[in-house]
């Protein structure tokens, strides 16, 4: 049984503390977070104690700490608790600073201990098929991949402020994606960004509508689009072309009835927003984290894959303020040690 301490009861924390109560392998012993009333409600939802994150990290009762604060934490906590010997889930991003990332790459490399990031879109059952049916040469060679990822409606200003900006926050799980179906990251990262959605989004200096374009060494081509509003609901699809046919995931639906009358025909919308869409993934990916960590086997999200998201964010970002494409290579560059 994995003993576990959760760090961050706000949105995913909360989402997280279901996974963790609801595994056979795993138990949510404590709970933390800045805000104590937080703590406490999670805490008396799933029963778990209610301490400070140092607190659980340094009790050799916990196994495992699963790191939900915001992203300017991540690295700080994750030094912490592998430095304690604690098997790691940290939420995506790694970090707001890529060579920060990259220093905490190199101290979980020397502290040993496994680190998982969370990006539960490779979790998600449709685009695990997608991505196993591309494996198997289902559709020959891909060659065009399109992510499709709009949000239902934007975040609070006083989240995007703290987030990093839409490339780090939100396009960062795409990139991921992007990198889980083709195999590899790509060479060059081309990105437009503007603000249509809301001025207050651009008051604080970011973008909430951006299209990426992304080349591959061999050829290959991905396109990315993101948006801060869709009216009808999260909207999460994939596609990808092959030499030998197409690969779709299409949105999941509140439900599937459809009705077609003299004047249309109309189906349900998209869920509504993350946690009705990927709760399955979130399940999946803790099982697949408990899993490793029970085994002792690697873990199947590392720290390397969350760092080459983020330099793909970085290389994104820099772009759209240039108007040129970005190579990656020059993004993701070693730190010295
Ligand atoms: N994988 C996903 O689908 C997904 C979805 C949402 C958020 N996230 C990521 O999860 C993280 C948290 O996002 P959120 O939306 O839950 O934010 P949130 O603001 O709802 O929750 C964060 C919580 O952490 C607490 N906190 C702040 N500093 C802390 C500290 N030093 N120690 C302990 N607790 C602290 C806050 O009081 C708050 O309760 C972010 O990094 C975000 O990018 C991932």
């Amino acid at each position: 049984m994995l003993r576990v301490g959760l760090l961050g009861a706000g949105r995913i924390g909360s989402v997280h503390a279901q996974t963790i109560s609801g595994h056979p392998g795993s138990r949510l012993e404590a709970v933390s977070d800045a805000l104590v009333a937080n703590a406490e409600k999670l805490g008396a939802a799933f029963g778990a104690q209610v301490r400070s994150s140092e607190d659980i990290i340094n009790d050799p009762q916990i196994d495992a700490v699963l790191i939900a604060t915001p992203t300017d934490t991540h690295s700080d906590l994750i030094e912490a608790a592998t430095a304690a010997g604690k098997a790691v889930l940290c939420e995506k991003p790694v970090d707001l600073n890529l060579e920060r990332a990259m220093a905490c790459q190199q101290t979980v490399a020397r502290n040993g201990q496994p680190v998982m990031v969370g990006f539960n879109r490779r979790f998600d059952p449709n685009f695990a098929t997608l991505q196993a049916s591309l494996k198997e040469g289902e559709i020959g060679a891909p060659e065009l991949l399109a992510v499709t990822s709009f949000d239902p409606a934007p975040p609070p200003v006083s989240y995007v402020k703290v987030s990093g900006g839409l490339y780090r926050d939100m396009m960062i799980h795409d990139f991921d994606l992007s990198n889980f179906l083709m195999g590899v990251p790509p060479e060059t990262i081309s990105a437009v960004g503007t603000s249509v959605v809301d001025p207050a989004i651009a008051a604080a200096g970011d973008v909430d509508t951006a299209v990426v374009t992304m080349t591959y060494a061999d050829g290959r081509i991905a396109v990315i689009k993101n948006s801060r509003r869709a009216v009808y609901g999260y909207d999460q699809r994939v596609e990808i072309l092959g030499s030998g046919g197409l690969l779709q995931a299409q949105n999941v639906l509140e439900h599937t009835v459809v009705k077609s009358t003299a004047d249309g025909v109309i189906s349900a919308k998209p869920t509504y927003f993350f946690l009705e869409r990927y709760m399955a993934a979130y399940r999946a990916e803790w099982d697949a984290f408990v899993t490793a960590i029970t085994a002792g086997t690697q873990v199947p999200v590392t720290l390397e894959d969350g760092v080459a998201a983020l330099a793909m964010a970085e290389a994104a970002t820099r772009s759209a303020q240039t108007g040129a494409p970005v190579r990656l290579a020059e993004i993701l560059k070693p730190v010295a040690k």
